[in-house]
């Protein structure tokens, strides 16, 4: 039985759905749900967002993030129904990043006599953000310092480039409770506030989503975060977007170990464009080829699927096949984007296969296979690169590489 996580539901004329909770004895959640967000830098996000910030009422009122600057008065109005602003000692801000800092600024206005806790490169990002508006008074805190606010205590971790280099989480021993920020994260707008409310299959599938495009590059800091934080005592995680962790905490941390080490499963992943089909044809005997040796086989059309929900499948696919047709000397740039995408991402430990179509000249594949190559992926096979139209006899060829692919896949786990 949780019985501090009690709901309190704030009945107020006009806005039904204000809600606010007390996750621990004394802490609150105080964010703001972004229902109608769907593209967040080059992210889909179906499902929205939301920002959240956790208040920790103690004899030093502390703030812990805010909320993107349009969701101001929203977070107010629930810290409002705990504290009085003015009242508020301490604002940590955990990351400038403007989805958690962009109301540090009116909150401070209310909250004339709060310090900002921050790290160096927090206080820096704050300041040069909000150039002349954030002459607050600082408290900068390194990794392993403590701010005592009463019975509670918070322990801050730099956790540089989780998911900037200002990042750090705060850790809450007493209530065995982690503010991760970003990390754990996942892009989700709805009233459920828990992972169990909501259900592991949709937030795991949210949680690799958000892993996969925007923590994927920083492995290894990611893998430095989790050692540091192993062997506290948590069992709580609430991140900055979306639900809080209470009862899947050792299933999502094992899979951020996972990710944070490149480890894939034995599968493939097929993306393509096609501009008269052939491309399209390639993809889908290379399809059968792959199966006929065992591997199960997401295959995904650069026309009908956003990059970044392709993410979601490098995240586990150990084989990645590409295909593009030659157009103007080069690939798609449907391709070319996906490809830009994906090299900023740095996925590791791949195997790739680059295939394609051509009339004349056929440097669609080729520039596929040199963005491959350039992800440092091993490269077993060439490339298929087919003019016109592939026949039969090809096709049964490209069934066989495949199939080859697939064997060299399953040979090398
Ligand atoms: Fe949710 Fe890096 O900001």
């Amino acid at each position: 039985m949780r019985r501090w996580f009690a709901c309190i539901i704030l009945a107020k004329e006009g806005d039904e759905n204000l809600s606010l909770l007390e996750i621990k004895p004394g802490i609150y959640w105080v964010g703001a749900v972004d229902w109608n967000l769907r593209y967040f830098h080059g992210y889909l996000t179906p499902r929205g967002t939301s920002y959240n910030a956790y208040l920790v009422v103690d004899d030093q009122i502390t703030l812990v993030d805010t909320v993107k600057n349009y969701l101001f008065d929203e977070m107010l109005a629930r810290l409002k129904e705990v504290v009085d602003p003015t009242q508020i000692d301490c604002l940590v801000v955990n990351h400038v990043e403007m989805d958690h800092s962009g109301s540090v600024p009116e909150m401070m206005r209310l909250a004339p006599r709060a310090r900002v806790v921050t790290s160096t490169r927090g206080q820096k990002g704050l300041q040069r953000y909000f150039k002349g508006n954030a002459d607050w008074s600082y408290k900068i805190v390194n990794s392993g310092d403590k701010l005592q606010t009463g019975k509670y205590t918070l322990n801050f971790v730099h956790t540089p480039m989780v998911h900037w280099p200002d990042s750090m989480v705060t850790y809450v021993p007493e209530a065995r409770l982690l503010l991760p920020n970003d990390a754990f994260g996942q892009h989700i707008a709805s009233y459920q506030r828990f992972d169990d409310e909501l259900g592991w299959d949709v937030v795991h599938e949210e949680a690799a989503k958000y892993y996969a495009n925007i923590v994927l590059p920083y492995g290894k800091q990611v893998g430095k975060a989790l050692e540091a934080l192993d062997g506290l005592d948590i069992d709580m995680i609430a991140p900055s977007h979306g639900v809080i962790w209470r009862s899947h905490l050792s299933d999502i941390l094992n899979e951020y170990k996972k990710w944070a080490s490149h480890k894939t499963e034995e599968k493939a992943l097929i993306v393509y464009d096609t501009m008269w089909g052939s491309t399209q044809k390639i993809a889908l005997a290379l399809k059968e080829g792959l199966e006929a040796a065992g591997l199960p086989v997401v295959i995904k059309f650069l026309q009908t699927s956003h990059i970044s929900e392709i993410m979601t499948d490098i995240l586990t696919s150990k084989a990645v096949l590409i295909g593009s047709p030659t157009l103007n000397n080069g690939m798609l740039p449907t391709v070319s984007a996906f490809l830009t995408y994906l090299k900023g991402l740095k996925p590791q430990n791949r195997m790739g296969l680059a295939f394609g179509s051509y009339g004349w000249g056929g440097q669609g594949a080729k520039e596929v296979a040199s963005m491959i190559d350039s992800l440092g992926w091993e490269m077993p096979l060439d490339p298929i690169n087919i003019p016109y139209l592939p026949d039969p006899e090809e096709l049964e060829q490209v069934r066989k590489t495949g199939q080859k692919m697939g064997e060299t896949v399953k040979a090398s786990e």
